[in-house]
C-alpha cells in the first residue's frame, strides 16, 4: 500500500465517496485554478508544480471531452501523459489479461485515468492494484453505465457557479432529462446532490428508461423528494436547471431505443419563453438532437461553460489527488 490513508483523495472511483467538505475544497481550488489561468506567470507555475508526475491515459470507450479535459489538465499541471484508447493496439490483442495490462501501468506512472464500458470495473482493478507492491490511483473517466463521478463534480461546479447569486444549489428543483437508466453522469451527479439541502428533483424520462431503483432508493433514504415524469414541456416552468443527456443506445441488447420517440425529449426553442429567468440548462455532450443549436445563443444556455469547466474541475482533482492543494490555495 502507499501512503493512501493519509490522502483523502486518493482514487477517485464513484460519486458516494466524495463528502461536502471535499466538495467545498475542491470548489475553492477549481476557481483559484482559473484565477491563476488569467496570467503567463500563473500558468508557467502550475505548470512547475507537477513536472516530476507521469499520467496514464487509458480509454478503451470512445471520447472527446473527457479524454481532453484530462490531458489539458495534465498538462496544465506539466505532467506527461502516455495513452491508450483502443485495445486492439495494446497486449490485451496477444492475450494479455486486463489485469496484467493496467498493473504494468503502474510500472511506468504515477495515475492512471481510464474509461471502460464494464460497470464496477474501475473499482474492481483499484482494489485489485492495491494488493501489488505498487498501487497508484485510478480515476474513472466513466465505467459503463454505472457511474462518471469526475462528470458529477464538473456539473456540482457549474451548478454552484450559475446559483451563486441566487442562494447557491439549495433549494433548487432540478431536471433530469432523457436516457436516466444507462445514463452514467446522470446518477454520478444524484449522489452528490444530496450534499445540498432541499433539493427537489424531476426524473423526466421514456418510461422504458426512467431512473434506475437503486438511485430512487437512495433518494428516498436521503430524504431527496423527487417526482416522475415523460413530459419535459409540462416540467420546464418549474425546473431551476435542465439536465438534458442522450439515448445511451451504444448498450442497447435488442435495439430497444429504436422503438422510442425521443424527439419528446428534446429541448425545443419555444421552451426557452418558459424556462425560468434565472434557469440554467445544461448538457454532458456529445449532443444529438436533444437541444437545438439555436438554444446556444441564450444566456442561459450553460453547456459550453460547462464543458470548459470540466479541465478546470480535473486540474483540481489532480492537485487533490497529489496533495498541493495547500500550495496552490496559499498563491
Ligand atoms: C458522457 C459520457 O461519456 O457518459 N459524455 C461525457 O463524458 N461528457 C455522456 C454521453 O456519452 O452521453
Amino acid at each position: 500500500m502507499s501512503g493512501q490513508e493519509k490522502n483523502p483523495l486518493y482514487h477517485v472511483l464513484k460519486s458516494q465517496q466524495f463528502s461536502r467538505e471535499l466538495l467545498d475544497e475542491l470548489y475553492e481550488i477549481t476557481n483559484k485554478i482559473r484565477r491563476l489561468n488569467k496570467s503567463k506567470e500563473g500558468l508557467d507555475y502550475l505548470r512547475r508544480m507537477l513536472s516530476h508526475k507521469r499520467a496514464m491515459l487509458y480509454f478503451v470507450q470512445p471520447s472527446t471531452r473527457t479524454f481532453l479535459s484530462f490531458l489539458n489538465a495534465c498538462q496544465i499541471l506539466g505532467i506527461q501523459t502516455s495513452e491508450i484508447r483502443d485495445t486492439t493496439t495494446s497486449s490485451e490483442v496477444k492475450g494479455e489479461s486486463i489485469y496484467d495490462t493496467i498493473r504494468t501501468f503502474c510500472s511506468y506512472v504515477d495515475v492512471v485515468i481510464m474509461r471502460h464500458p464494464q460497470a464496477g470495473f474501475t473499482e474492481e482493478i483499484a482494489h485489485y492494484l492495491d494488493q501489488t507492491p505498487r498501487p497508484v490511483p485510478i480515476i474513472n473517466g466513466g465505467s459503463g453505465p454505472d457511474q462518471h463521478p469526475t462528470q458529477a463534480l464538473l456539473d456540482i461546479y457549474t451548478l454552484r457557479e450559475s446559483f451563486k447569486e441566487l442562494g447557491g444549489i439549495e433549494d433548487k428543483t432540478i431536471a433530469l432529462v432523457g436516457d436516466l437508466k444507462r445514463g452514467r453522469t446522470v446518477r454520478s451527479l444524484v449522489y452528490l446532490l444530496k450534499h445540498f439541502e432541499n433539493v427537489r428533483l424531476i426524473f423526466v424520462a421514456p418510461k422504458q428508461f426512467q431512473m434506475g431503483e437503486d438511485i430512487k432508493a437512495f433518494c428516498i433514504r436521503e430524504n431527496m423528494p423527487f417526482t416522475e415524469s415523460a413530459d419535459l414541456e409540462s416540467i420546464v416552468p418549474e425546473s431551476d436547471a435542465i439536465y438534458m443527456t442522450r439515448i445511451q443506445d451504444e448498450y442497447d441488447a435488442n435495439g430497444e431505443s429504436k422503438i422510442i420517440d425521443y424527439t419528446a425529449f428534446h429541448f425545443k426553442h419555444d421552451f426557452l419563453k418558459i424556462l425560468k429567468p434565472g434557469g440554467v440548462l445544461m448538457h454532458p455532450f456529445p449532443r444529438r438532437l436533444e437541444i437545438d443549436i439555436s438554444v446556444d445563443s441564450d444566456p442561459r444556455a450553460m453547456y459550453w461553460r460547462q464543458e470548459r469547466n470540466g479541465m478546470w474541475t480535473r486540474v483540481a482533482i489532480l492537485v487533490k489527488i497529489f496533495q498541493i492543494a495547500e500550495k496552490i490555495l496559499s498563491l
